[in-house]
């Protein structure tokens, strides 16, 4: 029996996927009820006028040109919000099933466990500053109601990474129990690579990755679901028919052409080079009590009161994100990697008191 079969809601499984109007490119279409005239303000080369393609299989088979799987290993969706809910929604048995997630984390997944009706364990991270995984913990947190279990690497806010081996030898231990779901939004930003050559070993991983970040996207909405083939059949059934919006289909592949690509590259070294000249200026502001090490686009500090840092920052023009809602993050703010300019007009915003 698959992974998809064994932990997919029932209901989903037996679910008959609607049934969209036919796609032929190579025929007048008459058959989807839309204007045959472009509205005045239509710049789109596809047309607004028409509904995009139904299942992105374009966009699918240059985002596993990208990833560097096959276009069944993956599912793309409106930013990776929408490939957390519909995991949400085809694995959680509302009033049943359980998430694990690792705070602190990533907010989405417990929002979008929650709109679901399940669960939600928490296995924190530990407190000793590394926010390393608790895996026995987690291991014992598991039952036969958990059907999730989230880990964000690089972690937001925290930065740091949950080291491959530790994250395979989990993979193996929940086999066919649990899906274990990576989110590897910032990986671009880290010397650790990416989990998804695992993907063929491990039948119950799920990789996460997105064009917010390294790409320059974030206003497209564009992140990819990875995984084994029956998982990305059971979400692709509840997936609603023409997610992917014509102007942003078509700003993505621009940003997936070779130019572009390379572009992104430069800046993704450059957002890294910044942020160890960040991490040591930061840490000479006085009330900055300590630089936690990052492998993502931001940088997390403590400092001796997150009000007066987020205070000074608004003074000098810039919002933070105030991160101390949880105990493992008190008086921490999370600072975002800028250019080389912002940069340093947030140092010397923060610097004055
Ligand atoms: C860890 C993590 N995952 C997912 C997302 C959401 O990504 P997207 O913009 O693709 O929805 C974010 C956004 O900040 C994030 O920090």
């Amino acid at each position: 029996m698959s992974i998809a079969a064994k932990l997919g809601r029932p209901d989903i499984l037996a679910l008959t996927p609607y049934s969209h109007a036919a796609w032929d490119p190579s025929l007048e279409r008459l058959h989807a009820n839309e204007n045959p005239w472009r509205a005045s303000a239509d710049k789109s080369d596809a047309g607004l006028n028409r509904y995009p393609e139904p299942d992105p299989i374009t966009l699918e088979s240059r985002l596993a040109t990208l990833y560097g799987v096959t276009a069944n290993q993956l599912l793309v969706g409106r930013g990776l919000d929408e490939g957390i809910d519909l995991l949400m929604r085809a694995f959680l048995v509302p009033g049943r099933d359980a998430l694990v997630q690792c705070p602190p984390t990533f907010g989405m997944y417990a929002v979008a466990a929650k709109i679901q009706g399940a669960e939600i364990i928490h296995v924190p991270l530990t407190g000793d500053g590394t926010f390393a995984l608790n895996v026995n913990g987690l291991l014992a947190a598991c039952s036969a109601r958990t059907k999730l279990v989230m880990l964000c690497s690089p972690n937001n806010p925290t930065g740091n990474v949950i080291p491959r081996d530790q994250i395979r030898a989990l993979a193996r231990q929940l086999n066919d129990q649990a899906l274990l779901v990576v989110d590897e939004a910032y990986i671009e930003f880290s010397d650790t690579p990416s989990l998804l050559d695992c993907l063929t070993e491990h039948p119950n991983l799920v990789v996460l990755r997105t064009l917010s970040k390294a790409y320059g996207l974030a206003g497209a909405r564009c992140g990819t679901v990875l995984a084994a083939p029956d998982i990305i059949d059971l979400l692709r059934r509840i997936r609603p028919p023409y997610s992917m919006a014509t102007p942003a289909t078509e700003a993505i592949l621009c940003a997936l052409s070779a130019d572009a690509r390379r572009e992104a590259k430069t800046q993704v070294s450059l957002v890294i080079s910044e942020r160890a000249r960040l991490q040591h200026a930061l840490a000479a502001i006085p009330l900055i009590t300590r630089v936690y090490p990052s492998e993502a686009n931001f940088l997390m500090v403590a400092c001796q009161s997150a009000d007066t840092l987020m205070a000074r920052a608004k003074r000098a023009g810039f919002l933070l994100r105030d991160v101390s809602y949880h105990p493992q993050t008190r008086a921490c703010v999370r600072i975002t990697i800028g250019t080389p300019a912002q940069n340093d007009r947030l140092l010397e915003g923060l610097s004055i008191p």
